[in-house]
């Protein structure tokens, strides 16, 4: 049975899965992407993570955003609109020029209108700030949001990849100047990547921020798909050059891999859905954000959903080094 949570400290409940769009445009077509949509949805997954910046720009030599997985998702969507919380990003560079990425009041604005064309709405559930932008005050960024929130273009405001003082310093400024607060924020966080457990995650639970992890899988090497450094199966996220998954090709993670998957194994899971239910057994986590480039993988991480981790099994794993 999904589950499902509210997000931060509003009112909007939003399911424990949340689907990550990434892949659609990218490396999936259209008539994938949307099977994928329409699985989870059917499923009672009710939450989709895209950003302007997914697409095939990603894989240029200069990486920027072209849109594609949010054309989609707007496509796909036609007459379910209601039936979703929508999660978008901006930030990241949409082209070569100086003011083409960032979080001036310039491009924000211009982008959130690009979201809502491609997205074919009239509204963003969720709109988010994809990294830490040092380079503009954020006085100006919480101002624009804030004016769209009132202006109905966005229900709600999040960020991604911000530490925890950056948050605090975000909400300062909203208290401050009665402007609207960061209500999510996203980060990378799975059984080969725990930095987050420091601050992020317990600054969070203590200001009932929202939590959604994105990469729960490792980008699928918590898949236990690739054997070895050198490994790259057909049709994988390495064989199609993905940059960022490479840095979890150490012989400390493959390592790791293997004792996980031996107890994955005790439990009569497989890994995937162990990697993604160790994540979903954390109290500070809203939601998971699933990369799916095939059906199954949707309806794997259904199976894990409801999975409730004992403790005695908790502690076992954070023996594994
Ligand atoms: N805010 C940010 O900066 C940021 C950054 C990254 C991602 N995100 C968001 O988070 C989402 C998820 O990130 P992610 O794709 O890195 O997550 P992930 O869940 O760690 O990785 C997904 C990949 O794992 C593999 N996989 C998943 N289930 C599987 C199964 N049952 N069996 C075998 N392989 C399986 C697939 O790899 P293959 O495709 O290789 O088969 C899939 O594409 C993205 O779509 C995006 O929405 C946000």
């Amino acid at each position: 049975m999904m589950e499902y949570k509210k997000l931060g400290q509003t009112g909007l409940e939003v399911s424990s899965l949340c689907l990550g769009t990434m892949a659609f445009g990218r490396w999936i077509d259209e008539s994938a992407s949307k099977v994928i949509l329409e699985t989870a949805l059917d499923h009672g997954i009710n939450f989709i993570d895209t950003a302007n910046f997914y697409g095939k720009g990603q894989d240029e030599e200069f990486k920027y955003g072209t849109g594609e997985s949010e054309e989609i998702i707007g496509r796909a969507l036609k007459g379910r609109r209601e039936d979703v919380v929508l999660a978008t990003k901006v930030g990241l560079p949409t082209g070569r020029g100086r003011n083409d990425r960032g979080h001036s009041r310039v491009h924000i604005i211009r982008e959130v209108e690009r979201s809502l064309r491609r997205l074919q709405t009239d509204y963003i559930d969720l709109y988010q700030l994809h990294y830490f932008d040092p380079n503009t005050p954020m006085e100006e960024t919480l101002s624009a949001l804030n004016d769209l929130v009132r202006q109905g273009k966005v229900r709600y405001i999040g960020c991604s990849n911000y530490a925890a003082w950056q948050i605090a310093k975000a909400q300062g400024i909203s208290e401050r100047l009665n402007m609207e607060k960061f209500v999510s924020v996203q980060s990378e966080y799975n059984l080969l990547s725990r930095g987050i457990e420091k601050e992020l995650l317990p600054f969070c639970e203590s200001e009932k921020v929202g939590v959604m992890i994105y990469s729960p899988m490792a980008r699928g090497v918590l898949s236990g798909k690739y054997k070895n450094r050198s490994d790259a199966p057909p049709e994988s996220r390495k064989a199609r050059g993905e940059e960022l998954i490479k840095k979890y090709f150490t012989d400390e993670n493959f390592k790791l891999v293997e004792q996980y998957q031996d107890l994955a194994q005790q439990y009569e899971v497989n890994l995937s859905q162990f990697s993604l239910a160790w994540v979903l057994s954390q109290s500070a986590v809203t939601s998971a954000i699933i990369g799916a480039s095939k059906v199954h993988h949707v309806t794997d991480a259904l199976k894990a959903a409801d999975w409730k981790w004992s403790k005695e099994l908790i502690e076992r794993v954070n023996k594994i080094k």
